[in-house]
């Protein structure tokens, strides 16, 4: 089954909308051509409509970093679904561990926005992850499979293969401590097998990125792993050059 490699760069509360459009400008020269290997830019929501409008017409797909489930309502200081499609973004990340574990981002929320952001046709990124404690306590496979079930509950079936799942351990987030490759394949091959338990064709056409201190010198061995199909990037996504890199180590 041959899966395109997908490596999404997550800038987080990082840049304006001018740091955005040089990054935009750094980047397409380096990237902007790239067919084999698909490339998302997770971007605060000021710079949305920018950097929608600098990379029109090239390889590079825009994703927001958050949205609500409801269509509108009185939800002060959120964004609607509805309101991102409008920019023109491909997608969303949704259930990063920094919005879990200060926005109190919760399971229940996810089982409601991935299905929503799909019946909008837009790809959600949906992240899941352990905690260090709980890797050290042994529960490592039943969080990723609650986490797994749960966001994913409310999405048809042959629809689970139209949403990526980043695997990010927490205690590998910008701490510059990589998951081995070992560690990596093993939790994106059980999260894979997982989603076979509902649908074996759709599980094994799903994208599943690592995340978690990638970098242009880890990408290549961590992406040639046989489950993992990208990554999502953090630290290392913040200069063209650097993601420019991590593309690369993709294509190797
Ligand atoms: P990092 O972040 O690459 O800086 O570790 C990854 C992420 O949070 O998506």
């Amino acid at each position: 089954m041959s899966r395109t490699p997908f490596v999404a760069g997550n800038w987080k509360m990082h840049k304006t909308i001018a740091d955005a459009e040089a990054f935009v400008s750094g980047l397409l020269p380096l990237a902007g051509d790239v067919d084999d290997v698909q490339i998302g830019l997770a971007v605060p929501f000021t710079a949305l409509q920018a950097v929608v409008d600098s990379t029109r017409g090239s390889a590079v797909r825009v994703y927001a970093q958050n949205v609500h489930w409801a269509e509108h309502g009185a939800y002060t200081g959120e964004v609607s679904i509805a309101m991102l499609d409008e920019l023109d973004v491909h997608g969303v990340v949704v259930g990063h561990s920094e919005r879990r574990q200060y926005f109190n981002e919760t399971d229940a929320d996810l089982r409601k926005k991935v299905p929503a952001l799909l019946a909008a046709g837009l790809e959600p990124i949906l992240c899941v992850g352990e905690s260090d404690a709980q890797r050290e306590a042994g529960e490592t496979e039943q969080v990723l499979r609650t986490q797994v079930v749960e966001d994913l509950a409310d999405v048809a079936d042959e629809d689970l293969a139209k949403v990526t799942v980043a695997y990010e351990p927490i205690w590998a987030i910008g701490t510059g401590k990589v998951a081995t490759p070992q560690q990596a394949q093993d939790a994106c091959a059980f999260i894979r097998s997982v989603i076979a338990e509902r649908f074996a064709e759709q599980a094994a056409q799903v994208r599943i990125q690592y995340g978690g201190s990638v970098k242009p010198d880890n990408a290549a061995e961590l992406l040639g792993l046989p489950d993992v199909d990208g990554a999502l990037v953090g630290g290392a996504a913040l200069e063209p050059a650097s993601l420019a890199g991590i593309i690369d180590g993709a294509r190797a």
